[in-house]
């Protein structure tokens, strides 16, 4: 990669320190006529996914329902955890499909596609987490299960009889998460970080399950998004400071043993994702990663356009993340929100738009190839 000098011309740097992120987009962005065309997108997950469905599920008034959330991109809230489109908004687009209307507050047809992520989702039933003292009657019933209920309870609107159902499916893109980001971020609440550790596999587990249940319905490409680093959220900095300078990653100034979760968490999600692709070594299993993007926006701030402290939101209540949990979050009376967000990879603990749309190219480019790769291993089968 290019790393503009410093000891050259100020006026050139600065010029290139300005398009470099677009240069790195457009390295990594396929053309569009190399993709694999898809009739439809199925998507499930949490707030890094949800596109409208909290605005039911969580009700009376959630914070991504009010201003300033949308001011970027569509100029209203629309339940999204964001300043605009999110990964899955991108993808859309760069597919030619419609954005993925959220299940439980479209009206109209699903035949292009259906989201059933909703904010505070997880991969483990709400049953699991019941007595964490304070946050466990906090978790919402919409964990993975219950959203391929929902996924099932759709299926006749799609195809039917249900013998077309696969047929259907198989020009189907499919997005198992992101999932895990809050089984650990409730169960970190009441747990030690080796209580915590321990409860990964349960989660990826999980997690293939779902991705098995969705091949058996005809399943073809099935992305499955690992989760970000869990110990650079503002979230986890605020909740959990610590006095000892060890404590923190020097590179990024995130939390270790968080990081080290979600590191482990990657790691057995793709063991599992392996055993997937050898079951079915006719469907295209994608591993889309969603912690390298972050760490190096984190650690390269400049290079991507954004500012020096890149662990800081731009929305929030005050304080040095701008995450105040004593006081008002994005969306409330208090908050205040940065002028220009696309310089910020935090929105209000979720990302900014313009790290979405980073992390949604390189998650096209892993599409990509793992498409290509199957058609090569179809024609090598012939
Ligand atoms: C859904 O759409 C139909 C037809 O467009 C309309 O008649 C109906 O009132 C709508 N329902 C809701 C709950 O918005
Ligand atoms: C959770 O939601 C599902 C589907 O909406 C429902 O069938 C189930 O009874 C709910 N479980 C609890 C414990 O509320
Ligand atoms: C957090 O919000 C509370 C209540 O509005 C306020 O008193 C406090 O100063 C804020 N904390 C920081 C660090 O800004
Ligand atoms: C493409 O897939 C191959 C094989 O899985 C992998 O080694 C390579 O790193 C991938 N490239 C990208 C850009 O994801």
């Amino acid at each position: 990669m290019f790393i503009p000098s410093i000891n050259s011309d100020t006026a050139t740097t600065m010029k290139l320190i300005c398009i470099l992120p677009v240069l790195l987009l457009a390295s990594v962005k396929p053309a569009i006529s190399s993709l694999r065309r898809y009739d439809s997108i199925f998507s499930f997950g949490d707030s890094f996914t949800d596109t409208g469905n909290d605005i039911v599920v969580i009700p009376p008034v959630i914070p991504a329902a009010q201003p300033p959330y949308g001011m970027t991109f569509f100029g209203r809230p629309t339940g999204r955890y964001s300043n605009g489109r999110l990964i899955i908004d991108f993808i859309a687009e760069e597919l030619e499909l419609p954005f993925v209307p959220p299940f439980l507050s479209h009206n109209g047809s699903f035949r292009q596609g259906a989201n059933f992520a909703v904010a505070g989702a997880t991969a483990l039933d709400a049953v699991f987490f019941r007595d964490i003292p304070d946050v466990g009657l906090l978790v919402p019933n919409t964990s993975t299960s219950v959203q391929l209920r929902w996924f099932e309870s759709l299926k006749p609107s799609l195809c039917s009889p249900a013998q077309e159902c696969p047929g259907f499916f198989h020009n189907s893109l499919f997005f198992v998460g992101e999932f895990g980001f809050n089984d650990y971020s409730f169960a970190v609440f009441g747990n030690t970080i080796p209580q915590l550790r321990s409860i990964v596999p349960d989660v990826v587990k999980t997690i293939s399950v779902a991705i098995e249940v969705l091949i058996k319905q005809g399943a073809m490409t099935v992305v499955v998004p690992g989760i970000p680093p869990l110990g650079c959220t503002p979230a986890s900095l605020v909740f959990f400071p610590s006095a000892d300078p060890a404590d923190y990653e020097p590179r990024t100034g995130c939390l270790k043993d968080l990081n080290e979760i979600a590191v482990h968490h990657n790691f057995l999600l793709q063991e599992s994702l392996e055993n997937v692709r050898r079951n079915h070594p006719s469907v295209a299993v994608v591993y889309a990663d969603f912690f390298t993007p972050v760490i190096e926006m984190v650690e390269s701030p400049h290079k991507f356009g954004l500012t020096r402290n890149a662990l800081r939101c731009c929305c929030g209540g005050g304080g040095k993340y701008n995450f105040n949990t004593s006081g008002p979050s994005c969306g409330m009376p208090g908050a205040t929100v940065c002028e220009d967000p696309s310089a910020y990879l935090f929105w209000d603990g979720h990302l900014t738009e313009e790290a979405y749309r980073y992390i949604a190219q390189d998650w096209l480019n892993s599409i990509h190839n793992g498409s290509n790769l199957m058609g090569l291993q179809r024609i090598a089968n012939i």
